[in-house]
């Protein structure tokens, strides 16, 4: 739909092509349109339940709003909490069309669980990342009403925080370990290429199930077939043990810690020692536990030759060598170590992912150099807004704001060229997956007031 000289087009330090008030425009309507009831979808078509990262920054976009919704999606979402403390990834909606999303509730059958709540759900979980949402929701629009649903939600809060250095710690260093690539969110990353050729995959798996991604979007943009049977295979296999956690190691083949959720675990600490203070609780021992996961981080997932973070097999016990967009969103800790944020400055601004203050091109999901990097497959190289903000978060919190506003410049651009589209072709610009989706509005919403 664009030309590769779209984003050359675009003047990062001048006015988008659209105005920012019919920016914003845009993506209000289009987190109206995916407003259901007491959620929000990421997507009509595409993703009609409700997930679990999407609603933390869906949330924080609702804070711009209408702060009343962003407390109820949470308060939706924590309300499907299991009794562990995990948080589900997909909290179905009983009423959506049955038959609309695979893999549904059948598949999941979240009641062979202990613990499980009243609501169907699956049984993953997805990068912490609202402890730090509901801490910039409560920052942007702080009420009564805001204090009120921190106090609710900050039990809650830790005790995910809980399952996730708990049972979740399956390497015994203190940081968390995931089961499924879906709990990466970034489902078909390159780095989990690796540890998933491991999982044994059953091109006849697939026979007996019917994906409904491919009639919504293009098969070219999505995982292949191949990568679903695994995916399928790998919840197969959790939910056999009745997704618990106890002994996955020898019985569970994907086990792995991924840079992002840990860095969301640590940086969920430090937003939960603001969210104490308000309401009322010691924070010391939150501030303690984050400088715990910040350098256990470095310890584990940093690897100097590379110079960035990269994802640690828990089977072969080796690191992936991947260098995918993951390795840049440790910048997000505030007491990540200066020679770490200097390393992943060096990595964010290399050929690879071409940050600048005046970007000619967006920021890749993964290495544009890498032999495998795709331009329109899902995470395989896809620009994608969540990152973009992690990482802008990032740069604001190491203060390098030139840096921050050029990639600030370059999401906007992609919005105001594309719409609030899924993710972006990282070299055109031009819009991919689902036309309206929730978390590029709302992150846009947030990079447009913060200016
Ligand atoms: N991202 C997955 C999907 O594409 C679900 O978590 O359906």
């Amino acid at each position: 739909m664009t030309g590769p000289s779209t984003m050359a087009g675009i003047d990062p330090g001048g006015t988008p092509p659209t105005g920012a008030a019919e920016l914003r425009a845009l993506a209000v309507a289009t987190l109206e349109g995916n407003w259901e009831h007491d959620h929000t979808v990421p997507s009509r078509t595409l993703y009609p339940h409700q997930w679990s990262w999407d609603s933390a920054f869906i949330a924080l976009g609702w804070a711009h709003l209408r702060p009343d919704r962003a407390w109820r999606e949470l308060r939706t979402l924590f309300a499907a909490q299991w009794a562990d403390g995990r948080v589900p990834h997909i909290v179905f909606n009983p009423a959506a069309r049955v038959g609309s999303y695979f893999p549904g509730p059948d598949f999941w059958d979240s009641a062979v669980a202990d613990g499980a709540p009243a609501v169907a759900t699956s049984g993953l979980v997805q990068p912490p990342v609202h402890a730090l949402a509901a801490w910039l929701a409560y920052r942007r629009a702080p009420s009564a009403t805001a204090r009120s649903a921190l106090r609710w939600l900050y039990p809650r809060l830790v005790a995910q925080q809980r399952y996730l250095t708990g049972a979740r710690d399956v390497g015994g260093a203190g940081l968390a370990a995931i089961v499924h690539p879906w709990e990466s969110g970034l489902d078909n990353s390159p780095a989990w290429d690796e540890p998933l050729a491991a999982v044994p995959a059953d091109a006849a798996v697939l026979r007996a199930y019917r994906r409904h991604d491919t009639t919504h979007a293009d098969a070219a943009h999505r995982p292949t077939d191949l990568d679903y049977a695994r995916y399928v295979a790998l919840v197969e296999s959790y939910r056999a043990g009745r997704y618990r956690d106890e002994g996955l190691v020898g019985r569970h083949p994907f086990l792995v810690e991924c840079p992002l959720v840990n860095t969301a675990l640590g940086a969920a600490e430090h937003a939960l020692a603001e969210i104490a203070t308000v309401v009322g609780v010691d924070p010391g021992g939150h501030r303690e536990r984050a400088g715990r996961i910040t350098a256990a981080l470095v310890e584990r997932l940093y690897d100097p030759v590379t110079g960035t973070f990269h994802p640690r097999d828990l089977r072969t016990g080796r690191l992936v060598p991947a260098r995918t967009a993951l390795g840049l969103v440790p910048l997000l800790l505030p007491d990540l170590p200066a020679g770490q944020v200097e390393a992943v400055l060096t990595e964010a601004r290399s050929p690879r992912f071409g940050l600048a203050a005046r970007m000619d091109r967006p920021l890749p999901s993964h290495d544009r150099t890498a032999p495998d990097f795709e331009p329109l497959r899902y995470w395989r190289g896809p620009s994608w807004l969540n990152l973009g903000w992690l990482l802008w978060q990032g740069l604001r919190t190491h203060g390098r704001p030139e840096l921050a506003a050029g990639l600030a410049a370059s999401m906007t651009a992609l919005v105001a060229t594309a719409g609030c589209h899924e993710y972006f072709h990282p070299d055109t610009g031009a819009g991919l997956g689902s036309p309206r989706f929730g978390w590029t509005a709302a992150l846009l919403l947030d990079v447009l007031a913060t200016g």
